[in-house]
């Protein structure tokens, strides 16, 4: 527990061991549960934890109310890494009022199996805790369809959840941005990339919603709180939810395995006819020689994904199955994709790995591209025109 703020204490939990967040995240730095007290005439509680910590935020939280005083529970978001510990919180306080958007209190609802007092908010609702106010804001889809921000007014400090959050676990003690001794910019940029990502155009349509208003803190539901730099924080939000619009350069990621070099060439042909577009940068990876992080980093951005193996034991190969399951079905859905491979026999790869991409939802618009044995120039011409035309469709 600490007060961050004058009658604002953090009553979190922090996660130091978490190696991967949501089973797909890797999350190198651990994280935090953020749950913030506000102190009032009518006291309430910001966001929960994740169930496996609620004995220790209980434990935080009595020190510094009787939950019998607690009048009120914010849920900004009901993902269950902020909402596990709220049944037995209802159960040892069902006096409570939760308030938070349609969704989210539907969420909690199926969650917790048990009635409780809500009260469904929307955009510039108020709640008055006699003497604070609470103004909630709407960022819908940042990450789910429930979010909300919740704006303490006339005080500069708004509750944004996973809104500007990272996976990083500040050491015991220090929990302000300002107290850390590394940048840790990083792990807000990888979180956003990871958690906001898929969802660039409702960041877009959230942040303007800020402008104008008076913040110089933002209690996040993960990571470092931030205290200072908060114009920084939200002038990069805008400039990562920017990124991938039209007029900027567009990424082709090529990824191949190769037994006797025909489909490496193929590949390299393929390579050669998308970098001729100007606006396209074409990353070319060799799947079975990669280092898995390599493979991974290269796969979680990209316009379009070309991936070609030839055809053994009529399968495709296991590298090249590695890259599709790097591959976040998110964030790919709706990308463009295109396959090729080489063979000497029955040259089934290309259909499986096209089965495979369509099943993610990638837009397979390029016929597969499929070589017997050795290229003859025709074969060379194709390869080109495969990777030409992929760029021009993304561009
Ligand atoms: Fe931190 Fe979307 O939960």
């Amino acid at each position: 527990m600490m007060q961050i703020r004058p009658g604002i204490h953090w009553v979190g939990v922090r996660d130091p061991d978490l190696e991967v967040f949501d089973v797909i995240i890797p999350t190198e730095y651990g994280t935090t549960y953020n749950s913030y007290l506000i102190e009032a005439q009518e006291p309430a509680l910001v966001d929960g934890v994740k169930k496996e910590f609620e004995d220790e935020w209980f434990a935080q939280l009595e020190e510094k109310i009787n939950l019998a005083d607690l009048r009120h529970l914010i849920v900004n978001h009901t993902e269950p890494d902020h909402s596990g510990s709220i049944k037995e919180l209802l159960r040892r306080a069902p006096h409570l009022i939760v308030h938070g958007t349609r969704p989210a209190l539907q969420f909690l609802t199926e969650q917790v199996n048990m009635d409780f007092n809500k009260r469904i908010v929307g955009e510039n609702d108020v709640l008055d805790l006699g003497n604070r106010r609470l103004r909630f804001i709407m960022a819908p889809f940042m990450h789910w369809p429930d979010t909300m921000w919740s704006y303490l007014e006339g005080e500069g400090v708004l509750f944004t959840c996973d809104g500007f959050g990272s996976h990083f676990c500040f050491p015991e003690g220090r929990i302000l941005a300002s107290q850390q001794e590394v940048d840790f910019t990083g792990a807000v940029e990888y979180y956003f990339e990871k958690i906001m990502g898929p969802f660039k155009t409702k960041v877009r349509e959230a942040l303007p919603k800020l402008e104008g208003l008076e913040l110089d803190l933002i209690a996040t539901g993960h990571g470092p709180i931030l205290n200072t730099d908060v114009d920084r924080f939200i002038r990069l939000y805008h400039e990562w939810s920017r990124t991938g619009q039209q007029g900027e350069r567009k990424r082709i990621v090529i990824a191949y395995a190769s037994a006797y070099g025909h489909t490496k060439r193929m590949a390299e042909l393929i390579a050669e006819g998308a970098a001729g577009h100007p606006q396209v940068d074409v990353v070319l990876m060799d799947a079975a020689r990669a280092d898995p992080e390599v493979v991974e980093q290269a796969v979680s951005s990209f316009d379009a994904l070309i991936v070609g193996s030839p055809t053994i034991n009529a399968d495709a190969v296991y590298p090249i199955w590695r890259v599709l399951e790097a591959v976040s079905a998110i964030n790919a859905k709706g990308k463009a994709a295109a396959v090729f491979g080489n063979y000497g026999w029955s040259g089934e790869a290309v259909a499986l790995l096209e089965e495979r991409l369509e099943k993610m939802r990638l837009v397979v618009g390029h016929p597969p591209l499929k070589v017997r044995f050795g290229l003859t120039s025709e074969d060379e011409e194709r390869c080109r025109a495969m990777g030409a035309t992929v760029a021009e469709s993304i561009t």
